[in-house]
This record gives structure tokens, C-alpha cells and sequence, in this order.
């Protein structure tokens, strides 16, 4: 990508349909809604397409787990993340999901088109198959035990009647491909353990499927009823039928990709079977796969039956989306892994964005106030300031190549660079003396100055912070937009005279954790009750929920001490909006603290008295200075929290089992 060129397209995976958005989502997500951001506010015409992949044997499976047919099971799912999306103000310009009509017209064509070439045949596969992955590997290629070389969970084994593309045949073409382009995949890194895995020879890939249902039936042509498409083939095709390949293609003019952001985990299928499918299509090649790491949070993977999968609404809701937009982007390098904890969150909110540029926002509107009645004007800046002008241009020139090359972390410390020759001009010029010694045009340029960079600072700023940068632009008096972006950045120019408006602080200080993880997290009760039902309803539902809720064995459960707890008092935590400090009697010589995460659902009187379940095993933790003894057992959904309570009061301390 180049800000040369003038039609941009940018794509995130589209998303399995049987899980909720975590932060492994939002990331691409937002990587790709920066990106996209950027490329509109420097002139080019930009599409931005994310969306949902909703065919194949783990959605049908998990549909079935919960009793729902696959096409209601995913509109639910595919709505949650659209609607996630829209209150992150992600500005996709389409969302595609797999079950469109024109999605199955498009591949149905692109199948047709293949075939037609000789590039597909029907043969028989036999072979080890991952649900969980929806990938074929061959022996070799499984663990030792037999499992499935990316998840580690158990494979099964497929005989059937497939069709087979040839993908032994674009063998030397994708080397010959990763050798000329060596910018194809990102990080170049990576590209190494392709060329390898290619360069081992490639079999041919078995692309339908005929022991299930749910998926693209093939083109009527083959009069071939039997076969559905194999997922993968299906859910690639999405990039260039949400373009309208094989219906209205006047979106075609975007295609190739510009960058397509993938999951480490998906590499392999966007850096080698997808080229090949488009090869076999005579279409173009994106630009750039660019495959990112991974996120754990406080060291450890994550996993619904940890309970510890970070929510990102959840995040956003105690620290604001901009904050955690700007972590994900900043806290680790493209590529590479990185790790989630609040603590790392609070530390960039308190001193990249409170310190370094919420505070020199402050200064200016102090200093603007104090010596010119918040009236600034730009013109002797460069009389006097031309030396830090012009070390600040060149750093954000040269930032830009950052963004497009998505060293997105070095993109902000270039701009971080920025606000400190602004922050340290204050320290070294001194305007209140300035003012105080009459010299009153130098201290007007030396405020000017700071204003100026912080302008610059916000409008390349602004697609990653697009909310918070919005206060600083009605700060400033400034409109970023295209033109804002030509003068300011791209001409070097200076801001027109402008009023500064006073406004609260941009990121106020936190001082404590915002989230007790151990006392609100629904997914650990979520999992604790889908295993109650499998105990119930026996081996269909455990088979089912097997490979994506992680299931624990009956000695890992009552590895958990379950216990009826008496709410004896209850208060509020000041400073808190989540936290409710309860005493609870289980029955024990005297009562436990704990900690809830429930103000919001409760109040503080209307517990006291009542009875509750309570995990009484817990190692206490604290949160907000304080020892929570234990976590109370709630269950939350759109309609709010509710606590488990008995039926009927039980003595406290009664265990549950
Ligand atoms: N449906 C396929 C993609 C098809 S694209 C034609 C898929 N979906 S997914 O929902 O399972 O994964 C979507 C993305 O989330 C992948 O890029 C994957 O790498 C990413 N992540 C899943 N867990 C993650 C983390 N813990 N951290 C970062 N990203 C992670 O695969």
C-alpha cells in the first residue's frame, strides 16, 4: 500500500459464526478500520470489507448443540458481530456473510470457472480431517496422539467421494510468486515457513464434502447434488464476490486487494490456496497477506474454560474504545504476539495518553487562556520555531511509511517523537517568563507552536482515535478532513488563527483495575452451566460442544467448591462503578469479603438478607486495594445480570453439587 495510489481495498477474515467477538477479532478488525480511515482522509477511494463465514461442520455442529437450525444460529451470531461492529464505529463499507445470494452466485461461477479450466476433478478422499480447523492433513502431518497439528484436538477421519482442486499444479507458480514479491506476505518473516511448506510439495486440495449439509451446493451444471463446497473455498471466494464477482462487478475496480489481514492461524490458507484459486480465476493477486500474532492475556491463552477470553465490549465499556484501540495498535509490533492485561492498558492510558498528549492539550488551553483569551494566531511560528518545525516535519513524513508498511507501533512512536518536541519546547522556552518579560509576540509563537504540533498530531491521529481526536479537533477549532490533512501534513503548512475551547481531560488518570475479572466474567458461568446440561442429556450435546467449549472432566468440576452463601452486608465501593463490597456467611467462623461486579445490576440494600452461590475455593485476589474471598455465580444476557440463588433458602455454607 502507497499513499500514491488512489483506490484502496482492505479486507479483515470473515468470522466464524459459533463464538462471540473476542479481542483476536477486534484487533483485525481495528487494524483494518485504522488503515481504512487513513487511506479516506488522504484522498483515496478506499473499500473496507469485514463480515461473517457461516457454512461447514463446526457451525452445524454447534447449531445443533443448541437446538437451532444452522441459518438461525447464524443470522443470531452474524448480528452480534455487525452490531458490535457498529458500536465501535467501524466503518466497513460492506459485511459480507457466506449465506448472501450473491456470495453462493459467485461461487458457484468461480467453481464453474475452475472446472471448466481442468483445474477440478472428482476423485475419492481418505484422510484425517479437523472440524475444529476445517482443515485435511495428511498422517504425517498429525500429532503423535493422532490430534490435529494446529489445535491439538482429536481428527477424524473422512472416506468419501470429493471433488479435488489442482493444486499440485500452481506449485512452482506460488514459489515463483513468493520470489519475485517479497513484500506479498507481511511480515516478511513469515513468508519463510510458506515457501518452506510449499516447497514440500503441495497435494491436491479435496474441495467438497458430502457427509454434511450445510454449506454451497455446486454449480446446478454438475448435476451433483450429493456434494456440498468445502468451507475454506467457499469463505476465500467472499473477497471478491463482496465485489460482486459473477453478479453486478462494478466493485471489481477494487480488486486486487491493497492488504488482507489474516490471523497468523489462517496464513497458509490466504497465502496459499488463495492465490491459487485466483490464478486458476486469471485474476489478479492482492498485494499483501499480512498475518498478525496473537493475544493472551496476563501470559496465559485463552480459553472459555479459563473464563478468561477478553471481551472487547467489556474492555471498551471500563476504559473507552479509543484507549483500547490505541493499546491494541501500539502495544505490539505487527506479527508478533502480544499479551492483554489490564495493568499494560492503564499504564498506556496514564502516561502515552494522559501524560504525553492529554496533558499538553491542557497546556494549551491553559496558556491559551491565561495570556491571549484562547485567540491564537500562527504567524511568527516559523519566524522564531523553524528549527522544531522542522524536525517535527520530517518525523511525520517519515511516519507515514510506517502505517503503510503496518509497523503500526512505530507509526505511533514516531508521532509520540512529535509531542515530545512539543512538551519539552514549553519546558525549554518558559512562556510564562516570556509573558512576564513583555515578550509578548515570542510567547504567542511559542504556544502557536505547541498548538500546531498537536494539530498535526491529531490528524494523523485521528484514524486511530477517532472519538477522543474528535474533542481535540473541537479544541482547536480545526476540521480534519482531506484538506486538513493536504495543508497540515502533506504542504507543511500552518493553522489558520483559531479559538481554543476548553475541554475536560482527554484521559483522565486510573489509578485502580476497572474490571474484577473474577467477580463478572459470564463466560466461566456459561460454560459451568453447558456442562450441567451435557451431564443431563448425555453423549449428543458433550459430542457436539467437544471441540469449541473446551469440556472439563467430572473431577475438574468438583475441583470447584460451589457453596450457598448468605449476603450478611452490603456496600458500595466509592470510586467504583461495578463494585459492591459484600460480607457473605458461608457458614465458616467468620464471613468472607467479596467483591462483586454487580452495582450496576444491584443495589447495595436489596442484596442484604438474600442468598446467592458462591465459588468459596477461589485464591483471594484484590481489586481496588481490597481482598475479594470468593466470586458470586451470576448469569448475564441482553435482559441484565442475574446471581444463581437455591430455589428455596438453604443453610449457609451448604454445598452445591
Ligand atoms: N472463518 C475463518 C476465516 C476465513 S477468512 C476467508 C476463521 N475465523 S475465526 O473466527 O476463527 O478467526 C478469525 C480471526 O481471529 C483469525 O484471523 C484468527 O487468527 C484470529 N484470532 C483468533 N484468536 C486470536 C487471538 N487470541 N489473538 C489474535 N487473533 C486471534 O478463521
Amino acid at each position: 500500500m502507497s499513499n500514491k495510489e488512489k483506490s484502496i481495498y482492505i479486507t479483515t477474515p470473515i468470522y466464524y459464526v459459533n463464538d462471540v467477538a473476542h479481542i483476536g477479532h477486534a484487533y483485525t478488525t481495528i487494524i483494518a478500520d485504522t488503515l481504512a480511515r487513513y487511506a479516506r482522509l488522504t484522498g483515496n477511494k478506499t473499500f473496507f470489507l469485514t463480515g461473517t463465514d457461516e457454512h461447514g461442520q463446526k457451525i452445524e455442529t454447534s447449531a445443533a448443540a443448541r437446538g437451532k437450525s444452522p441459518k438461525e444460529y447464524a443470522d443470531e451470531v452474524s448480528g452480534k458481530f455487525r452490531t458490535l461492529w457498529d458500536d465501535f464505529g467501524i466503518t466497513y463499507d460492506k459485511f459480507i456473510r457466506t449465506t448472501d445470494e450473491e456470495h453462493k452466485t459467485g461461487v458457484q461461477k468461480a467453481f464453474q470457472t475452475m472446472f471448466d479450466k481442468g483445474d477440478i476433478y472428482k476423485g475419492n478422499y481418505e484422510g484425517n480431517y479437523c472440524v475444529s480447523c476445517e482443515t485435511f492433513f495428511t498422517d504425517a502431518q498429525l500429532l503423535d496422539n493422532g490430534g490435529c497439528p494446529d489445535c491439538g484436538r482429536p481428527t477424524t477421519i473422512v472416506k468419501e467421494e470429493s471433488y479435488f482442486f489442482a493444486l499440485s499444479k500452481y506449485e512452482d507458480k506460488l514459489l515463483k510468486l513468493y520470489e519475485n514479491n517479497p513484500d506479498f506476505i507481511l511480515p516478511k518473516a513469515k513468508a519463510k515457513e510458506i515457501v518452506n511448506f510449499v516447497s514440500g510439495g503441495l497435494n491436491d486440495l479435496s474441495i467438497s464434502r458430502t457427509s454434511f449439509d450445510w454449506g454451497l451446493k455446486l454449480p446446478a451444471s454438475m448435476n451433483d447434488d450429493k456434494h456440498v463446497m468445502y468451507v475454506w473455498l467457499d469463505a476465500l471466494l467472499n473477497y471478491i464476490t463482496a465485489l460482486g464477482y459473477g453478479n453486478d462487478e462494478a466493485n471489481m475496480e477494487f480488486w486486487p486487494a491493497n492488504i488482507q489481514l489474516v490471523g497468523k492461524d489462517i496464513l497458509r490458507f490466504h497465502a496459499i490456496f488463495w492465490p491459487a484459486f485466483l490464478m486458476s480465476l486469471e485474476l489478479p493477486l492482492p498485494k499483501h497477506i499480512a498475518a498478525h500474532g496473537w493475544w493472551t492475556r496476563d501470559g496465559e491463552k485463552m480459553s472459555k474454560s479459563k473464563g478468561n477470553v477478553v471481551d472487547p465490549r467489556e474492555i471498551c465499556e471500563a476504559y473507552g474504545l479509543d484507549a483500547f484501540r490505541y493499546f491494541l495498535l501500539r502495544e505490539v509490533p505487527f506479527g508478533q504476539d502480544g499479551d492483554f492485561s489490564q495493568r499494560a492498558l492503564m499504564d498506556r492510558i496514564n502516561s502515552d495518553l494522559g501524560n504525553d498528549l492529554g496533558n499538553l492539550l491542557n497546556r494549551i488551553i491553559g496558556m491559551s487562556g491565561k495570556y491571549f483569551d484562547y485567540k491564537l494566531t500562527s504567524k511568527d511560528v516559523a519566524k522564531f520555531h523553524q528549527k522544531e518545525l522542522d524536525e517535527v516535519q520530517t518525523l511525520l513524513a517519515n511516519s507515514e511509511e510506517f502505517l503503510y508498511h503496518l509497523q503500526i507501533n512505530r507509526f505511533l512512536e514516531e508521532i509520540w517523537k512529535v509531542l515530545t518536541i512539543g512538551n519539552k519546547a514549553i519546558g525549554d522556552y518558559e512562556p510564562w517568563n516570556m509573558v512576564k518579560d513583555g515578550k509578548i509576540e515570542e510567547a504567542m509563537a511559542l504556544v502557536a507552536l505547541i498548538t500546531n504540533i498537536m494539530a498535526k498530531v491529531a490528524v494523523l491521529l485521528k484514524s486511530v482515535m477517532p472519538l477522543k481526536i474528535g474533542e481535540v479537533e473541537k479544541s482547536l477549532g480545526i476540521n480534519i478532513d482531506t484538506g486538513a490533512y493536504n495543508k497540515l501534513i502533506k504542504n507543511n503548512e500552518l493553522m489558520d488563527d483559531t479559538v481554543i475551547t476548553k475541554i475536560d481531560a482527554l484521559f483522565p488518570r486510573i489509578e485502580e483495575e476497572l474490571i474484577a475479572v473474577a467477580s463478572s466474567n459470564p463466560t466461566t458461568t456459561e460454560v459451568v452451566k453447558e456442562v450441567l446440561v451435557c451431564q443431563n442429556e448425555r453423549t449428543i450435546k458433550i459430542e457436539a460442544l467437544e471441540d469449541e467449549a473446551n469440556l472439563i472432566t467430572i473431577d475438574q468440576f468438583f475441583g470447584t467448591t460451589l457453596k450457598i452463601g448468605t449476603i450478611v452486608s452490603a456496600e458500595e465501593v466509592p470510586k467504583s462503578s461495578k463494585l459492591l463490597k459484600l460480607q457473605v456467611d458461608l457458614g465458616e467462623e467468620r464471613t468472607r469479603q467479596i467483591l462483586a461486579g454487580i452495582k450496576e445490576y444491584y443495589s447495595a440494600e436489596s442484596l442484604i438478607g438474600t442468598q446467592a452461590c458462591v465459588v468459596a475455593n477461589l485464591k483471594p485476589a484484590k481489586l481496588m486495594g481490597m481482598v475479594s474471598e470468593g466470586m458470586l455465580l451470576a448469569a448475564k444476557d441482553e435482559n441484565g445480570l442475574h446471581l444463581l440463588r437455591p430455589e428455596a433458602p438453604k443453610k449457609s455454607g451448604t454445598k452445591v453439587s
